[in-house]
């Protein structure tokens, strides 16, 4: 039987590796391991990419929410808009900044964030929204940043699954405030291990976010007189070789997941999976590839006979989370129903097209004789 993963990541470092060798054994050797000329290269570089002006290495993405939080002054007090479908990490970075997360709902086409969605969750103590581009889409930015405005608020873009992905031709990470970018290997650009930055064209903040990931040092890693407290949030240089060496190919490999995404949609339209939206404005860059179904686990359950890996983001909406409910003041209806009919697909650069095409058969025969999912 062939099977298809849910991903595969040792095909990127194997193509990467040959241009980051000498470097990355030539910091390894040579006893340099935080920081230095490896960082600030990647931090320019990764800015340049996103269309902003200034990128600050951190340890991962969940940091990077939660330094910028602290870095525009968000605590105690202050109300945080966050999607209920996103990964936990967003809304966990605004209880642990000492704000309270107050949930928006989403759109029952593409699953994100939207200008009304935003309006309805604001209130008089909300400082900021944190805008997800959940799967790799980017929102309706245009509207989404003139009801920020209107409001008062900060837009911060949650870009970690959203790497080169864009919005009327700007790309994710030039629209809020600040964007928090994490590089976990599984990313569309990952790490050989934990990594995020945050980015922005706001020089006081990236020195601030910069200055608190570093225990408060304003002087570089290596003074003890601190101006405030910090954190350790620094990215490792080895992790930064490694992302310059996957900033040079991470438009081709968004190409590829394009080109699965467009042959998922080609096979999969009358097999009575929902698709998930795309807006016409939006580059969806695919970090996940989301169907949804009826009797998700069963067909689950023939997929994964058949050899075919899944995954679900998320079964579980934030606001209902147990450490999150005490957050939650209203039901959120388009969350709570996609969340039992979600279902990720493989997806990855090295996939191939008969990978794509056992998926959508297997797919095919799982849903025969379910039914099909209401429009
Ligand atoms: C939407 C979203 N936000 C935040 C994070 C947190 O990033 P990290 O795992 O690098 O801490 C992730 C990924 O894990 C994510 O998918």
């Amino acid at each position: 039987m062939t099977r298809v993963p849910f991903t595969d990541l040792a095909p990127m470092a194997s193509e990467v590796w040959a241009s980051i060798e000498q470097d990355y054994l030539a910091s390894l050797l040579g006893g340099r391991y935080i920081g230095g000329l490896a960082v600030a290269a990647f931090e320019r570089d990764w800015a340049a990419y996103c269309g902003a002006d200034f990128a600050v290495g951190v340890a991962n993405g969940t940091d990077a929410l939660e330094l910028t939080l602290m870095a525009l002054g968000i605590g105690p007090g202050d109300e945080v808009i966050v999607p209920a479908n996103t990964f936990i990490a967003t809304a966990a970075a605004v209880v642990r900044a000492g704000a309270v997360p107050r949930f928006a709902d989403v759109s029952d086409d593409t699953l994100l964030i939207t200008p009304q969605t935003l309006t309805e969750a604001i209130t008089p103590r909300t400082r900021a929204v944190m805008v997800v581009h959940l799967f790799g889409q980017v929102p309706d930015m245009t509207a989404l940043l003139a009801v920020a405005d209107e409001a008062g608020i900060a837009l911060i873009e949650d870009a970690a699954q959203a790497h080169g992905a864009e919005w009327d031709g700007r790309r994710a990470g030039s629209f809020g405030e600040a964007a928090c970018f994490s590089f976990y290997p599984g990313k569309n650009m990952g790490a050989f291990g934990d990594a995020g930055a945050v980015v922005t064209s706001r020089p006081d903040l990236a020195d601030r976010v910069r200055v608190l990931a570093n225990h408060g040092r304003s002087r570089g890693t290596a003074h003890y007189e601190h101006d405030c407290l910090g954190t350790n949030s620094r990215l490792d240089t080895l992790q930064a070789i490694a992302l310059s060496g996957k900033l040079a190919r991470i438009d081709a490999w968004t190409q590829r997941r394009i080109a699965v995404a467009d042959r998922y949609r080609a096979q999969l339209g009358g097999t009575g999976v929902k698709l998930t939206g795309v807006a016409p404005s939006a580059r969806h860059v695919y970090h996940l590839f989301v169907v949804r179904v009826a009797d998700r686990g069963g067909v689950r359950e023939e997929l994964g006979r058949r050899g075919i890996e899944t995954g679900v983001h998320y079964p579980l909406p934030c606001h209902l989370q147990p450490p999150l409910r005490r957050f939650a003041n209203r039901s959120l209806p388009v969350a709570e129903r996609a969340a039992g009919e979600l279902l990720s697909l493989p997806i990855f650069p090295h996939q191939t097209d008969g990978q794509v095409d056992l998926v959508c058969e297997a797919l095919a025969t799982a849903l025969r004789g379910r039914g099909g999912i209401r429009p």
